[in-house]
């Protein structure tokens, strides 16, 4: 381990991006407090084997985002934070628009409000490029930037209440961090893949899960906007330990057509039950050149893929061929 001597606090631990970031945190030799919602639950196990050592450095404590008392109780004492947590929509079941919203919006300013009291340096915030992308107005030729906000009234009017979600509770945090002089920064990933560590399987390793053994025949040939876990946690260090970074940051690697993944996926692994035929649809950009100029690289996607099937192989959730 490297030898940094801060105190940090990740909320919602035991998730599949926090996990990378915890496990990095530590490896570079910050103490963290880890908040998960049950420190009891096996799906947590992980945390205690993340790099050698971690019992010394990790401590878990038990917080839920809507409760202040106990993100308080994991925040003071602490130097940093990273807000990771945020109710995930569960794979195609339908969600209630209040439960998505309002606890990711309670959930950040209870975060951030403790962040206050406690006299936090600075706070990194998940968000997502779904407060960025549900943007009809933004013209199609134009690559998304950080100026691009998804549109509120839109997300409404369709039903994407995550969307929503990470909007407004992304757009609530710089402007707490306005208002108050608290230093906020958030970053914006898009859809995150690459190896599991922990043990059940969370949201979007599924969008390669279901290329991988879905059998259906015709998709889309939409450009997905893709990055690798590891350097979401590695943005997110950077942009806490960067002095200069501020404000908001988009987090993408690669921009590749359906068609294109799956090709990519087939020309390494020809034995899976891939798409076949594609049907064409409109092309968006997006641009993480902003992240890029305060140091952030990012390794070859397919050096991700192979890792990620390795890695659903490994846990048994696609067979080995
Ligand atoms: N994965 C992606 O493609 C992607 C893309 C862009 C942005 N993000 C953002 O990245 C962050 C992490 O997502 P992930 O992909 O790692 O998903 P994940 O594995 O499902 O992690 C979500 C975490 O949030 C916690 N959580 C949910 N509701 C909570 C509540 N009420 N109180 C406390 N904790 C709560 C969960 O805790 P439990 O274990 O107790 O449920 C879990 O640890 C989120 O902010 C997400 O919006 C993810």
């Amino acid at each position: 381990m490297e030898g940094v001597e801060e105190r940090v606090c990740v909320t919602g631990a035991g998730g599949y991006v926090a996990s990378w970031l915890v496990k990095l945190l530590l490896s570079k030799g910050y103490t963290v407090h880890g908040t998960v919602r049950n420190p009891e639950d096996p799906k947590n196990s992980h945390l205690m084997k993340l790099v050698e050592g971690s019992d010394q450095k990790l401590q878990l404590f038990q917080a839920d985002l809507t409760n202040y008392d106990s993100l308080h109780a994991a925040i003071t004492g602490c130097n940093g934070v990273f807000h990771v947590a945020t109710p995930v929509p569960p794979g195609s079941e339908p969600i209630l628009e209040v439960e998505l919203v309002d606890t990711a919006v309670i959930g950040t300013l209870n975060v951030l409000k403790a962040c206050s009291e406690a006299k936090i340096k600075r706070v990194v915030v998940v968000s997502s490029t779904a407060a960025v992308e549900m943007n009809p107005n933004w013209p199609k030729d134009q690559a998304m930037d950080e100026a691009c906000w998804s549109d509120e009234e839109y997300c409404r009017k369709t039903k994407n209440w995550y969307f929503l979600s990470k909007t407004v509770a992304e757009k609530e945090a710089l402007e707490y961090g306005r208002r108050t002089g608290l230093e906020v920064v958030t970053v914006c990933p898009s859809i995150v893949v690459g190896p599991m560590l922990q043990s059940t399987v969370n949201g979007s390793s599924w969008v390669l899960i279901k290329i991988l053994k879905d059998g259906v025949d015709r998709v889309e040939n939409k450009v997905r906007f893709i990055v690798d876990v590891r350097e979401v946690a590695e943005a997110l260090l950077l942009t806490y330990e960067k002095p200069e970074a501020e404000g908001r940051y988009i987090c993408s690697s690669y921009m590749v057509r359906m068609r294109d993944l799956v090709e990519k996926l087939r020309s390494v692994y020809p034995n899976y039950n891939y798409p076949n035929n594609f049907i064409e649809v409109d092309e968006e950009k997006i641009s993480s050149e902003k992240l890029q100029r305060v140091g952030w690289k990012f390794r070859s996607l397919e050096e991700t893929l192979v890792d990620s099937v390795k890695s659903y192989q490994e846990a048994g959730v696609i067979h080995r061929c």
